[in-house]
């Protein structure tokens, strides 16, 4: 095919969809081109950028004619940071947009489709729903010292200012530790030569417990000043129950290392999620956005039926919060998760629940699931996935099949391996509906819950 467009020319062309970034997507002869902040039914100026074999990416030079559904975004570092991709569109369409996305890769997956995707499950109040920040702490451009946010596909680090998606604290409190760092004139972490100290400042909070953990994330076995550090930010935020120091020595994109030391407190953290309390540690999952986990798991557990007489497996299963909601509708679940001390907080929550007919298990589902069926010799009447955004892997869609539970209910934070594992599963299990939820507003994720029934 001739490629009918050029780098650094201008267009006029209409926005025909949005992807799953985001973007704007607009044709011109068949070829597409992809456009950051353009938004379906608009007409745009448009400069090519870049062109490859099948696509291009443009950037909008004016807009022609506007969507009803643009606003102004409300937040000021929201043009060079990476984090919310749809700030530029209103609140109630993104949730449109978001159940359109899934609906496409529905049609594009299925051709036979009678699965319906439901209406996005939307927040009430979409802001400052995080309870957990990162913030990445390095040097600008003039070599100082900068603590913030990446700027959209760069390693650039910007500072930042009232994040509208963080819990409020997250931030005052970053810019403490931030501060400190400064006067104290601490090195901070120089991703090129991989030399310099501080490399993350990360902040957990229990929205309704209102604990919070900092975890200062270095590149080195310590500093002098830590303890004075950790001093003068409970005494600044008498909310800080713990601050950890996270040794991460790698030259990696990884934000955590592998080995934690509390320098004041517990090293752990509660939070209440429904009727239940969660220990938190610094390597373990836990939902982002607590009101919107509520929302997930709730839809998740009355869409799955579940019955007393029923065994269930959580795979994936994090500090066991999934399970733990599941525990009084079914006779007994089991959970599975990779990170060790997740299991270890998993174990020590059914304690604090006071919930006796759940076990959890330390490793890999891909390897572990099998095993364990057969030597605790239970076989799941329901399995629970939620897998990080990789989706299931071959051996346990393959145990899936063969085992063939009544259902498996599928949480995902990742759509795409979500229908292709569907399409996987679909010699054994059919589909009616995936219910889409907000987990992220604003940013282009989405969660959606699905449950595959035996056929
Ligand atoms: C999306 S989180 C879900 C956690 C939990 N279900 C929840 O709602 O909080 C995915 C979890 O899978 C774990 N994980 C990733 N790969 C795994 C694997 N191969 N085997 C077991 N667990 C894994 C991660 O550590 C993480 O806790």
């Amino acid at each position: 095919m001739e490629i009918p467009i050029k780098k650094n020319e201008e267009y006029i062309v209409e926005i025909i969809d949005n992807g799953y970034e985001g973007e704007g997507i607009a044709k011109i002869d068949g070829f597409t081109i992809f456009i950051n902040g353009a938004i379906k039914g608009e007409k745009c100026k448009i400069l090519i950028l870049k062109v490859t074999t099948s696509h291009a990416f443009a950037k909008i030079v004016e807009i022609i004619e506007k969507s009803p559904y643009r606003v102004e975004s409300d937040c000021g570092t929201y043009k060079r940071c990476g984090g919310c991709s749809l700030r530029h569109i209103e609140y109630d369409e993104t949730l449109n947009m978001k159940q359109r996305m899934v609906e496409n890769l529905v049609r594009k997956t299925f051709s036979e489709n009678n699965i319906k995707v439901l209406p996005t499950l939307g927040m009430g109040n979409p802001y400052n729903y995080r309870n957990k920040a990162q913030f990445p702490v390095g040097l600008d451009k003039e070599n100082k010292p900068v603590m913030g946010v990446f700027a959209q596909r760069t390693h650039e680090i910007i500072p930042m200012r009232n994040c509208l998606i963080q819990n409020y604290y997250s931030e005052q409190i970053a810019n403490f530790v931030f501060g400190f760092i400064k006067q104290k004139e601490i090195s901070v972490y120089n991703e090129q030569t991989g030399k310099g100290l501080v490399r993350h400042i990360v902040i957990k909070v229990g929205v309704r417990t209102h604990e919070i953990m900092c975890i200062l994330v270095i590149n080195g076995k310590g500093f002098k000043e830590e303890k004075q550090l950790a001093e003068a930010v409970i005494k600044e935020f008498p909310e800080v129950k713990t601050v950890v120091k996270n040794i991460n020595m790698k030259n990696t994109n990884v934000i955590l290392g592998q080995e934690n030391e509390v320098i004041y407190g517990d090293g752990f953290i509660y939070d209440v999620l429904g009727e239940y309390t969660f220990k938190i540690s610094p390597m373990s999952f836990y939902q982002v956005n607590p009101v919107q986990a509520e929302a997930l798991y709730y839809t998740a557990l009355e869409k799955a039926e579940l019955s007393k007489d029923d065994i269930l497996f959580d795979l994936y299963c994090g500090i066991g919060t999934i399970g733990i909601f599941a525990s009084k509708y079914v006779k007994k679940v089991y959970g599975i998760e990779i990170v060790e001390q997740a299991i270890e907080d998993a174990k020590e929550n059914a304690r604090i629940n006071k919930i006796d007919n759940i076990e959890f298990f330390a490793g890999d589902v891909e390897k572990v699931f099998d095993k364990l069926m057969k030597e605790k010799q239970a076989f799941p009447d329901v399995v629970i996935v939620d897998p990080p955004r990789r989706g299931l892997d071959g051996n346990t869609i393959q145990t899936l099949l063969a085992l063939e539970p009544k259902k498996v209910v599928y949480i995902s934070c990742n759509p795409a391996t979500l229908v292709r594992d569907m399409k996987l599963l679909e010699e054994k299990f059919e589909v009616k509906e995936i219910q889409p939820v907000d987990m992220f507003p604003f940013t282009s994720h989405v969660e959606n819950v699905s449950i595959l029934k035996l056929k």
